[in-house]
């Protein structure tokens, strides 16, 4: 069923290269002294239930600075001769283990195809690192990822030897990397927008394959397979975060997660689905009428919800605080929501946070960051100042409304009972303006009404 929507693809990017990677870490190290060194740990596994594992997704920063995805492994970097090194702990090569769990890359395989100097056992870990620790000053190291190291970590900051009496030697302090990382992850290169864009493609035909199927008396659960079973179709990893698929009542529920009731005939859908592609995100939203038509009362608030959204779109530019595409998305929404008498106060008293009748309907902020992880790293307020946009930042851009009938906090007026709407794309930060990764997932009414329902 997927055949003609997979040949609109396009092709797959160039995976990040090695070069790309060993320039990440250099730039990292080069905040460092010399003395310094650095651990990340992968994620442990996680079990689903009685042997069986969930799927296994690495530490964004671990693939961020080496693209090695497997688990059980651990980087340190440290500065010798002059020169840092990259250093692995992985599995090792194990015909056994390998029959049964898949195949590894093994040493060899690491320091062939990674951007790594030197692979180590992970059976070696213990004895390898705590020698390493005994010569360092200070230890980026994030703690709560791997609770093994952090022991290691911490006890060689304890230890009270002959070394550290006579010499002073040992570690002194272990600080968090993660916000030196942060901070250069905010940027995507040319080659990750790459990734993005694939994963933004193919999340976008997605979309439109449940829009298609639309109409069809679907359920929520029919509706997530043929998205999610696009992604893996068009060779994504899968989601990169569980789909929220919500109609009538259930659209009007931010994180809703049950996925498993009919489609009622005239009900909103809404679905909230992005694929992942080599660890990068996709984060799209599109709500839509099961049977192809807006009512007028869905119109008028999809109206309002799409000028929002665009509103914010467009003060997507470099220069811009981060908050900028926030204020011009509720704005616009507290305008239409007056100018259809839901608000019934003064633009200026609808948009105040404590006392705004907007936050009634619309209590979620604008935009994430994207990238890696879909709620993307970065501090939005450096200094306690809103971060300033800069070219090759990426946030979505996602405003909403919801109406829901079933809330004893509000009174909702009847005619827009249990409507809910979010659109929600992705965009780059362009030197020359926004970007929008998502462009291929239509979301004006005349797209959506000419598209649900009508299958190819
Ligand atoms: N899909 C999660 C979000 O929109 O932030
Ligand atoms: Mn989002
Ligand atoms: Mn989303």
């Amino acid at each position: 069923m997927f055949e003609k929507m997979f040949a609109n693809l396009g092709k797959m990017p160039e995976p990040i290269s090695i070069e790309e990677y060993i320039s990440r870490q250099n730039e990292l190290y080069s905040t460092f002294q010399s003395s310094d060194v650095l651990i990340l740990c992968s994620s442990l596994e996680t079990i689903h239930s009685n042997d069986v594992h969930h799927p296994y997704r690495t530490q964004s920063n671990l693939l961020y600075l080496t693209g090695w995805a497997e688990p059980e492994s651990i980087m340190f970097a440290t500065k010798a001769s002059g020169t840092w090194k990259t250093h692995l702990f992985v599995q090792p090569k194990d015909t056994l283990k390998e029959i049964w769990e898949g195949r590894r890359p093994g040493l060899e395989g690491a320091e062939k195809n990674w951007p790594i100097d030197q692979a180590h056992s992970i059976d070696d870990v213990e004895s390898t690192l705590i020698e390493m620790l005994s010569k360092a000053n200070r230890v980026f190291h994030r703690m709560g990822v791997m609770p093994s190291i952090d022991e290691l970590v911490v006890s060689s900051i304890k230890k009270r030897d002959r070394a550290r009496q006579r010499l002073g030697t040992g570690p002194i302090s272990v600080e968090d990397p993660s916000n030196k990382i942060a901070e250069m992850r905010l940027i995507k290169s040319d080659a990750e927008i790459a990734q993005m864009k694939f994963a933004s493609d193919v999340s976008s035909l997605a979309h439109i394959a449940a829009m298609r199927h639309g109409g069809n008396n679907a359920t929520e659960n029919q509706l997530q397979s043929i998205i999610e079973g696009f992604f893996r179709y068009a060779g994504t990893s899968g989601w990169s975060y569980p789909s929220i698929v919500g109609s009538g009542e259930n659209a009007t529920i931010l994180h809703y997660k049950e996925n498993n009731s009919p489609c009622e005939n005239g009900d909103i859908v809404l679905i909230d689905a992005g694929a992942e592609f080599r660890g990068y995100a996709a984060d799209i939203t599109r709500s839509w009428p099961t049977n192809g038509i807006f009512t007028e009362p869905q119109r008028e608030l999809y109206q309002i919800v799409l000028d929002s959204q665009i509103a914010a779109i467009n003060e997507c530019v470099p220069g811009n605080p981060y908050t900028a595409p926030h204020e011009a998305a509720r704005k616009v929404l507290a305008e239409g929501l007056i100018k259809i008498g839901i608000i019934t106060q003064t633009l200026e008293e609808a948009l105040d946070s404590k006392s705004g009748q907007l936050k009634d309907w619309y209590m979620h902020n604008t935009s994430h960051w994207i990238g890696l992880d879909v709620h993307d790293v970065g501090v939005y307020l450096p200094n306690g100042e809103p971060r300033v946009l800069q070219p090759g930042m990426c946030l979505t851009i996602e405003p909403g409304l919801y109406f829901g009938a079933w809330r004893p906090d509000v009174d909702c007026p009847q005619r827009y009972s249990n409507i809910g709407i979010r659109i929600e794309d992705d965009v780059l930060i362009g030197e020359n303006g926004p970007v929008v990764l998502t462009e291929r997932c239509p979301k004006t009414i005349t797209e959506i009404e000419s598209i649900v329902g009508n299958a190819i």
